[in-house]
């Protein structure tokens, strides 16, 4: 038991050496960051848009919340999120963003 246990931390530990190595890439990071940025978005506007639609009860004090946080999101300086180099060309498994997109983005 004791054996397995060990392998399972060595394990963990590999990976975790693996995912810190692939952060070192400015790129990759950018790229992660852009994407959880777009995570955060699309959970607060989900239920906004399901009030909306009337798929879920409006409640005022939720969308508040919501657009207030969607609002913080509008505040972040993402200056760092769209290097040039980090397009799916690039990084053709890890992004979805077009080269051109990287033009238009501050
Ligand atoms: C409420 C507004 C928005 C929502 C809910 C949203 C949602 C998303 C989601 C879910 C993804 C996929 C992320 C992933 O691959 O894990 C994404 C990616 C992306 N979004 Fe948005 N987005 C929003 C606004 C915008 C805006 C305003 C722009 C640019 C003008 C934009 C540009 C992009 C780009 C370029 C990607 C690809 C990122 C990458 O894979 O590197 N999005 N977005």
């Amino acid at each position: 038991m004791k054996m397995v246990w060990n392998i399972c931390l060595i394990a963990v530990g590999i990976s975790a050496a693996a995912s810190s190595f692939a952060a070192k890439d400015p790129n990759v990071s950018a790229i992660k960051a852009r994407q959880g940025e777009m995570a955060i978005r699309a959970l607060n506007v989900g239920p906004l848009f399901a009030m909306a639609k009337g798929k879920i009860a409006y409640d005022a004090k939720q969308a508040q919340t919501l657009i207030g946080n969607l609002k913080l999101l509008l505040d972040l300086d993402t200056s760092q999120h769209w290097p040039p180099g980090s397009d799916n060309k690039s990084y053709p498994n890890k992004t979805a963003a077009l080269p051109a997109i990287l033009d238009y983005l501050p």
